[in-house]
């Protein structure tokens, strides 16, 4: 393998507004490597599995309904620090604060509809992959 690996999502509004096209360029283009692609769609019981960490936050309920309110593309990525050099391809949670560039700068709608997904540690970009794609689905 080169590299580590970090799972993402394509969120509904980034899809629903035409960006799926423009992000995957812009993922590439950074220099990540497609280890598993799918067009998917997750139910609001699987989207409050995914976000259960967030279970007692605020927003959360509202993220759920937001999350499962349309398709998504899921992935698993590979570069050298992925899960820190994806981090920095998207920017901050608030697209307002996100650096010029980013993924969420360039086409997130708002704080919670904010255009994409990235892992936080290896661990959960392991657990987050798992979620979606089985073991041969991620073997390159
Ligand atoms: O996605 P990220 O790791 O940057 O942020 P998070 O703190 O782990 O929150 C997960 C997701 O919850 C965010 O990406 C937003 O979609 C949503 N969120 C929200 O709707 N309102 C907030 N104040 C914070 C997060
Ligand atoms: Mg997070």
């Amino acid at each position: 393998m080169s590299g580590s690996r970090t799972f993402t999502m394509i969120k509904p509004d980034a899809v629903l507004n035409g960006h799926m096209g423009a992000i995957i360029q812009d993922i590439t283009n950074a220099g990540f490597k497609i280890i598993a692609m799918k067009y998917t769609r997750l139910s609001a019981d699987r989207a409050g599995e995914f976000y259960a960490v967030h279970k007692e936050r605020p927003f959360y309920a509202d993220l759920v309904s937001y999350m499962s309110s349309g398709n998504i593309v899921a992935a698993v990525l590979e570069k050298e620090n992925a899960v820190l050099a994806f981090r920095e391809l998207i920017g901050a949670t608030d697209p307002q604060k996100a650096a010029e560039g980013t993924i969420r700068k360039k086409y997130a709608a708002s704080i919670s509809a904010n255009a994409i997904h990235g892992s936080d540690s290896d661990e959960n970009a392991v657990i987050e992959a798992g979620f979606f794609f089985s073991q041969l689905e991620m073997f390159v």
